[in-house]
């Protein structure tokens, strides 16, 4: 009976920390010249979750990586080949991609108990704990909220970091607000919200970027997602609310602004489902609370996706653009020539419609189009090629560094533009 107990023990942790296998799944990058052949790629998508595609095809001309499973890739080349679709191969193993990966962050040098590093992907726990420890450290400039808790119940942070100075409750100074981890596996992006987060209230250097303008900031805004990417399947986008069939919204979906218009799904085992309702998600709701609460003070948004070197700003849900885009244009290309000035590191800049895709329920429109915050952009990181969402924990620090030297001059056109 007890080796009985014992056994069922062991089984259950083996099935609860089983991960999704990637053995030989291959991504090619496939380049569709014409209408008829994008056509014949986007057939493919039909055999979801065998083929992923990574990103989403915005025009003919323009590549797309797509990840096949084992089983489908006869069936896959021989459709490109018949057509003459241009591929080539970008990652021969995905799994042993996310085995190095998995070893990298093994044999990283630990963080101190309430730190963190830029040389491995933290979990939630650690991200947690240098929150609490940092808000316990500087009382004077920052504030731990929790806006909301997920359907998994982890408490979703905001740190806020302000030197005061607001009269009466007013809130004279611009604000910016800042999330993360939006999309669970794209790690880079709640990497770099942490980055921004520790030069702002951890280097003395960074003082006057506090002084006239306050902060809020989401380093990850799916949790449940996030740490399931740890857990159990690596390359998991939405959040995890259950459904009747199939777990997760897509977050960027379900913002409550032309919701359901464009580029999302009402079938709840896809990658974008958009949810049962406009905004039915808490992740979501954290971010229109905090709008709704601080949107008068709030001038610039700031959302950190992966991957593909994007500057997007709204609107997702038309090709119409916002009345300041110009704002919009001009600040985009002033913070890329900022990063490309450390590494070479280079941006596309404009409409996400436009330059990516129509999407419509992301929190950028949702932001700028119902919260009234004048300035709004997407920022794609990093990452792709050999590596897709995965790049190799040695391209954190150059990343995260390079990226911060971006904020600066998001920085500086909020304070010259909005603070009086
Ligand atoms: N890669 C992001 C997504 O698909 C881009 C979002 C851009 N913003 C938008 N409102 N469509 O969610
Ligand atoms: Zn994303």
């Amino acid at each position: 009976m007890r080796g009985l107990i014992v056994t069922f023990a062991v089984l259950a942790v083996a099935a609860a920390t089983t991960q999704t296998t990637y053995e030989n799944y291959k991504v090619y990058q496939v380049k569709p010249q014409t209408d008829e052949e994008a056509k014949v790629l986007l057939s493919f998508k039909r055999f979801t979750p065998e083929i992923d595609f990574w990103n989403e095809l915005h025009a003919v001309g323009q590549s797309v990586d797509v990840m096949v499973s084992p089983n489908l890739q006869q069936l896959f080349l021989n459709n490109l080949r018949n057509h003459n679709i241009a591929f080539y191969e970008i990652i021969s193993d995905v799994e042993r991609l996310f085995q190095n990966e998995r070893m990298n962050q093994r044999s990283a040098p630990k963080a101190a108990e309430g730190r963190i590093n830029f040389v491995e992907f933290h979990r939630y726990g650690v991200i947690e704990s240098y929150l609490k420890k940092i808000a316990e450290e500087y009382p004077e400039i920052t504030r731990l909220r929790t806006p909301a808790n997920t359907t998994e119940g982890r408490p979703i942070y905001m740190l806020r970091i302000t030197t005061g100075g607001s009269q009466g409750g007013q809130h004279t100074k611009p604000a910016i607000l800042i999330d993360g981890g939006i999309h669970a596996r794209e790690w880079i992006s709640p990497a770099t919200v942490l980055y921004i987060i520790q030069e702002l209230v951890e280097n003395p250097e960074n003082r006057h970027m506090i002084e006239n303008v306050d902060w809020m900031i989401i380093p990850v805004l799916n949790p449940d997602g996030y740490e399931y990417t740890h857990t159990n399947s690596r390359l998991w986008r939405k959040n995890r609310s259950k459904g009747k069939r199939c777990t997760g919204t897509d977050l960027n979906r379900n913002f409550g602004f032309h919701w359901m218009e464009v580029g999302a799904s009402s079938d709840e085992c896809d990658d974008t489902f958009a949810g049962k309702a406009g905004l039915s998600e808490p992740e979501t709701e954290a971010i229109t609370h905090i709008v709704g609460k601080h949107g008068e003070q709030i001038k610039l948004y700031l959302t950190f996706h992966s991957y593909g070197q994007y500057l997007l700003y709204p609107w997702g849900y038309t090709s119409a653009l916002p009345e300041n885009w110009k704002e919009h244009d001009d600040l985009g290309h002033a913070v890329d020539k900022a990063i490309s000035a450390v590494a070479g590191t280079s941006y596309t800049i404009g409409s996400s419609t436009n330059t990516l895709y129509a999407a419509a329920g992301g929190s950028d429109d949702w932001v700028k189009g119902v919260g009234g915050v004048p300035v709004a952009f997407c920022i794609e990181l990093p990452g792709g090629g050999s590596w897709g969402f995965d790049p190799p924990t040695s391209m954190i620090h150059p990343v995260v560094t390079e990226t911060w030297e971006g904020v600066k001059v998001f920085h500086k056109h909020v304070q010259t533009t909005y603070a009086n």
